[in-house]
């Protein structure tokens, strides 16, 4: 679930904690514990947080039947599909793996795996900003808020809870 609360974060942004150095992440989509649970039956596996430009970078899972809270990013998006087939209400296309997606900002959206699909889509999302979730997508209200800085407090909160070194998170934060 989204963070509703808005905190000022200033984790990540210590200069000892940020790193400008390459690095590599070794995700594991066979390993349930590293899925960080983002909403009924979506969760995700972090590669970046981005605290320069507040984005980040996912393998976003989605199981058949789940659906996204309809949401609005503030700068643009591009994704590409590893597994599985995903699509959007608000689009005639299906995802498919190799599919690519460029998303304009402002482009309200609802992610939805159909379910009838045999497995879990796998989508790697490349985020450069916030994105907002509305009520509806047309004339919409707004209901919350995520970002680069909401993502690795979630994940940070879910690497505690299950045993693994946040560090490994610290590691991603560029
Ligand atoms: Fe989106």
């Amino acid at each position: 679930m989204p963070i509703q609360q808005f905190n000022f974060f200033t984790d990540g942004l210590q200069p000892g904690q940020r790193q400008t150095s390459d690095y590599i992440v070794n995700t594991n989509l066979e390993d349930e514990r590293l899925w960080i649970p983002f909403g009924p039956g979506v969760a995700f596996q972090p590669c970046q947080f981005n605290v320069s430009n507040g984005g980040f970078i996912v393998i976003l899972r989605a199981d058949p039947g789940a659906q996204m809270p309809p949401h609005f990013h503030s700068t643009s998006v591009i994704g590409y599909t590893l597994k599985g087939n995903w699509r959007y209400l608000e689009h005639d296309w299906s995802a498919v793996p190799g599919t690519f997606i460029y998303e304009p900002a402002g482009e309200a959206h609802t992610l939805i795996v159909d379910p009838s699909s045999a497995e879990p889509a796998m989508i790697l999302f490349v985020v450069t900003g916030g994105f907002i979730y509305i009520d509806k997508v047309d004339q919409g209200n707004m209901l919350a808020y995520d970002d680069g800085f909401t993502i690795l407090e979630i994940a940070r909160r879910h690497y505690l809870e299950v045993g693994l070194d946040p560090k490994l998170l610290d590691a991603m934060i560029r």
